[in-house]
């Protein structure tokens, strides 16, 4: 079974697995790597004005012959430079040398400014203007989803959240909320626990799965959040990685695959919050060590 499309409450599709471009330097990397995924069968492509490599991802795209139809482009609305959204979206096309952007985000509900209910307005417009076929939201939780709907014209098509089995039990309100208003969830990162958490609650039955379906834990993990009715984003500098995402697209897990890895994912949910809090402290650890080892230096000194 091959990757479909997915139709969105405003009648677009979008296809079923994309190529994010978070992470990949700025310069001809970001060019090369569209266009290897693009080679290999990708016609989904997400980027966001905060990635910075807009313009060498216009180029790929360009530069690859598909006619614009054929490629379905997201970019996102970060928040940067100070830009408004109408300013933001007008950069991201020329950036990307497109005449209009396939879906719109908002990146994070922190972004929608001055609020949620009046960043909203602006995205809906620029929808009514043609610059944007679809737009949507990325990172909302149930509570920001409720404000924006409580004054909304258009439905977001999409939310894009974080997707992964150790994030999934808390994850599940907003998707249960998504799929209660019609919102197609897009998932990202969906390999964090191969790349990030390795040897985790999570590996057991990820391998399981894989030996049975003689795939890689990989192309289980993007099995997985498929089966949760996600569209998934993803991404890799090598070929092979790529093809073997694609190849994804006809594995089918049983129900009790995925219940084992839901229950092991939920069993190291800890795990993925520990990383965050270590991760997110490291700066301020780093800081305070070279603080001391000056202050250390300066009483010496005198
Ligand atoms: N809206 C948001 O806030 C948000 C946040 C994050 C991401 N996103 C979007 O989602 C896209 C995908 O996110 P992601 O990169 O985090 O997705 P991911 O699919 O979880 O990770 C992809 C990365 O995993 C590496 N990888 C794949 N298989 C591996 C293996 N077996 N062992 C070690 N490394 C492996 C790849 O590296 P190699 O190059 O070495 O293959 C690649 O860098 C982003 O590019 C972006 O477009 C959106």
């Amino acid at each position: 079974m091959p990757w479909d499309t997915i139709k969105l409450n405003d009648g677009n599709s979008i296809p079923g697995i994309g190529f994010g471009t978070w992470k990949i330097p700025k310069g001809h990397e970001t060019t090369d790597e569209v266009d290897q995924a693009i080679s290999v069968g990708f016609s989904h492509i997400d980027t966001a004005q905060i990635y910075r490599n807009e313009e060498e991802t216009g180029k790929a795209i360009r530069e690859s012959g598909l006619k614009r139809e054929e490629i379905f482009i997201t970019t996102k609305y970060s928040g940067m430079d100070m830009l408004d959204i109408e300013t933001s979206i007008k950069d991201s096309l020329s950036k990307l040398g497109v005449s209009y952007i396939d879906l719109y985000l908002i990146h994070h509900p922190r972004v929608a400014r001055p609020d949620i209910t009046t960043a909203w307005s602006e995205m809906e417009a620029l929808k009514s203007a043609g610059l944007v076929k679809s737009i949507g939201v990325s990172n909302f939780g149930v509570k920001e989803l409720e404000t924006l709907l409580d004054k909304a014209k258009i439905k977001p098509a999409v939310n894009q959240i974080m997707l992964q089995p150790y994030v999934y039990a808390e994850q599940a309100p907003t998707i249960d909320f998504c799929n209660k208003h019609g919102i197609i969830v897009e998932g990202y990162s969906p390999l964090i626990p191969v790349t990030q958490l390795p040897n985790g609650p999570v590996t057991r039955p990820l391998k399981g799965a894989a030996k049975r379906l003689k795939a890689t834990e990989d192309q289980v993990l993007l099995a997985w959040a498929r089966a949760k009715g996600a569209v998934i984003l993803t991404s890799s500098s090598k070929k092979s990685r790529l093809e073997g995402y694609l190849a994804a697209g006809d594995l089918a897990l049983s129900e009790d695959e995925i219940k084992a890895i839901d229950k092991a994912g939920a069993k190291g949910q800890r795990r993925h919050y520990i990383m965050k809090r270590v991760k997110s402290a490291l700066p301020l650890v780093c800081a305070s060590v070279v603080a001391v080892a000056l202050l250390n230096h300066y009483f010496a000194c005198v």
